[in-house]
């Protein structure tokens, strides 16, 4: 950049709020601070934090504020005249949404790595935004720092998305990670990724597969042109999944992954998170540790996989400031005519209906304890071949030595999901079946 043409950036630095300095409010701090100059040139203008709020403004930070006019009010944040730009890092969606609503009515632009706020409220959100013809970029609040809404939403316009996967929750991965390579115990991991600043401020959003919901609903609207719907999302958490399933099946062949999986079908959307088992000579099988990683299918370009950080504070960061660029970009262009925010125009949204989980059609893993004798597999196999659902593989293992049950695990070929839970209650009704039938989805995405 020339001096005058720095100069004139600095002069004409577009004013930022930020609410919320967190690990991800102290690392785009950072971010932005570091690479001040390059982020100007991609910009066309500098982009500054003027003003920023935190809870407590004495707590330690990962960022130097010097510079910053800092308060303990957002909302005073929010209607600062100066402030053309309002970075939302508060999460939740009760404060935040109040906030956010308020920096729309007042004409402001809004980044925001909120998911459980879009996912929940976005489409209030994004129309009050329309009306007001103002941005609202929230990259950062699906997969971190992988560039995965500019993706589906800008790269892959040319085609019908088929179908996405993801492992779009760091926590529940290292968890899975962790109890694969060294056999930890959950809670033990769990507590590492807090410390680690990955899990969210109530854990179970994590394990439970409620914050890859609010990723995946997101997601599906961005490639299907869907309102977005997180409460038709059917979620599944990890909490259940045992050593032993892990190894069972490692032995088939397969890794489990927590997935959010979205597939349109003829007959409507399929919206799921839950344990899955997929083949281990899949790339996205390979995803460890906190690492997201996200699989689009597309007609024409086939599967794309989009891999990187799902959380952190600078790698979202690099999320918040692209989004901050973009925004930048744009306060000069025809409103009219910016990227949509669910990617199609808000009057060409599909009103394909998300398909509940009885009507999903899957394959599966299926373990249970059994009576050692004569008879037992043969019940279990006929109950099967009732309900029409094929056997693919079959394993027996002879009881341990204290223990008189032998545990059965079976994979299948698909079925719908409403004919798997008759099959599974009729299983766990036979006098030779002990405890609940372990049950986990299997999908083996293929280019199909
Ligand atoms: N708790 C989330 C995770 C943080 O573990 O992936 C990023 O959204």
């Amino acid at each position: 950049m020339r001096i005058n043409d720095e100069r004139k950036s600095i002069v004409d630095a577009v004013k930022v709020g930020l609410l919320g300095l967190g690990t991800v409010g102290g690392g785009t701090v950072n971010v932005l601070k570091r690479n001040v100059e390059e982020i100007a040139r991609r910009a066309g203008r500098g982009i500054v934090i003027t003003h920023a709020a935190a809870r407590d403004l004495n707590k330690p930070r990962i960022c130097d504020t010097d510079g910053i006019t800092l308060t303990t009010d957002p909302m005073a944040v929010v209607n600062d005249s100066e402030v053309e730009i309002i970075i939302e890092l508060i999460g939740g969606d009760g404060l935040a949404k109040d906030l956010v609503m308020a920096a729309i009515a007042q004409g402001k632009h809004v980044v925001t790595a909120n998911k459980a706020l879009i996912a929940k409220h976005g489409n209030e959100i994004f129309a009050a935004a329309q009306d007001k013809g103002v941005m609202v970029a929230f990259e950062a609040a699906v997969a971190g720092g992988i560039p995965i809404i500019k993706a589906i939403r800008e790269g892959l316009a040319g085609n019908k998305i088929q179908w996405l996967a993801g492992i779009i929750n760091g926590t529940g991965n290292f968890i899975l990670t962790e109890m694969r390579d060294k056999g930890r115990d959950f809670d033990d991991v769990l507590k590492e990724a807090q410390e680690l600043g990955y899990a969210e401020a109530d854990p179970t959003f994590d394990v439970e597969g409620i914050d890859a919901a609010h990723k995946l609903t997101i997601l599906a609207s961005i490639a299907f042109g869907l309102p977005l719907q997180f409460e038709a999302a059917f979620t599944e958490g990890i909490s259940k999944i045992t050593r032993e399933d892990v190894n069972f099946a490692e032995e088939l062949g397969y890794r489990i992954k927590h997935l959010g999986i979205s597939r349109r079908t003829d007959r409507g959307v399929e919206l799921r998170v839950h344990p899955t088992l997929i083949p281990e000579r899949r790339l996205i099988a390979n995803v460890d540790g906190v690492m997201n990683a996200v699989l689009v299918m597309g007609d024409a370009v086939g599967p794309t996989l989009y891999y990187g950080a799902g959380a952190g504070d600078e790698p979202t960061a690099s999320a918040v400031v692209a989004d901050l660029v973009d925004v930048v970009r744009v306060l000069t262009t025809d409103p009219e005519n910016r990227v949509p925010h669910l990617a199609f125009q808000p009057d060409a949204l599909s009103d394909l209906p998300i398909l509940s989980m009885d009507e999903v059609e899957t394959a599966y893993y299926l373990r249970m304890q059994a009576d050692d004798r004569p008879g037992v597999l043969a019940d279990v196999t006929r109950i099967l071949g009732d309900s029409g659902i094929s056997i693919e593989a079959i394993i027996q293992k002879e009881p341990q030595p204290d223990s008189d049950k032998a545990s059965i695990i079976m994979l299948t070929h698909t079925v719908l999901e409403k004919q798997m839970n008759q099959a599974i209650s009729n299983i766990e009704a036979l006098d030779s079946i002990h405890g609940e039938v372990t049950r986990i989805r299997m999908e083996s995405l293929d280019a199909s």
